[in-house]
């Protein structure tokens, strides 16, 4: 367990894997598919979250989750700023994994 998980964090490449299951846990968890559609499942009350990771940077993915009303003043979405950092940088990366 000890050396895997060494192994893992001396990977650049597998930090983002190692969150990217996370995050999508997350989404599921707090109901962004509520509103927004996913791989074709979800309700489309806003725009589907597939190819966000390209529309959108990390810092405005970051705004979007915390400030949502920020980016869109008149949306119905809630601010999830109120999730540790590590939780809103997990769900960051699983959105930047959506290309
Ligand atoms: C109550 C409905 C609702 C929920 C729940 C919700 N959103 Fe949203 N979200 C919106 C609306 C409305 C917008 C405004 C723009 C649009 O239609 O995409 C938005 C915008 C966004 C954007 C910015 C899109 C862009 O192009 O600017 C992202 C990223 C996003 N949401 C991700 C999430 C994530 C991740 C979750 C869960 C943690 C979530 N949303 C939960 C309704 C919701």
């Amino acid at each position: 367990m000890g050396l895997a998980l060494a192994l893992l964090l001396a990977c650049p490449g597998s930090r983002a894997q190692a969150l990217g299951p996370q995050g999508a846990e997350l989404a599921g968890r707090l109901g962004c598919l509520a509103c927004h559609a996913l791989h074709g499942s979800g309700v489309k009350l806003a725009a589907p979250l597939d190819g966000v990771g390209t529309r959108l940077t990390a810092a405005e993915l970051a705004i979007a989750i915390a400030y949502p009303r920020q980016r869109h003043p008149r949306a119905k979405m809630p601010s999830y700023a109120y999730l540790p950092p590590m939780e809103q940088a997990a769900l960051v990366e699983f959105l930047q994994s959506l290309k």
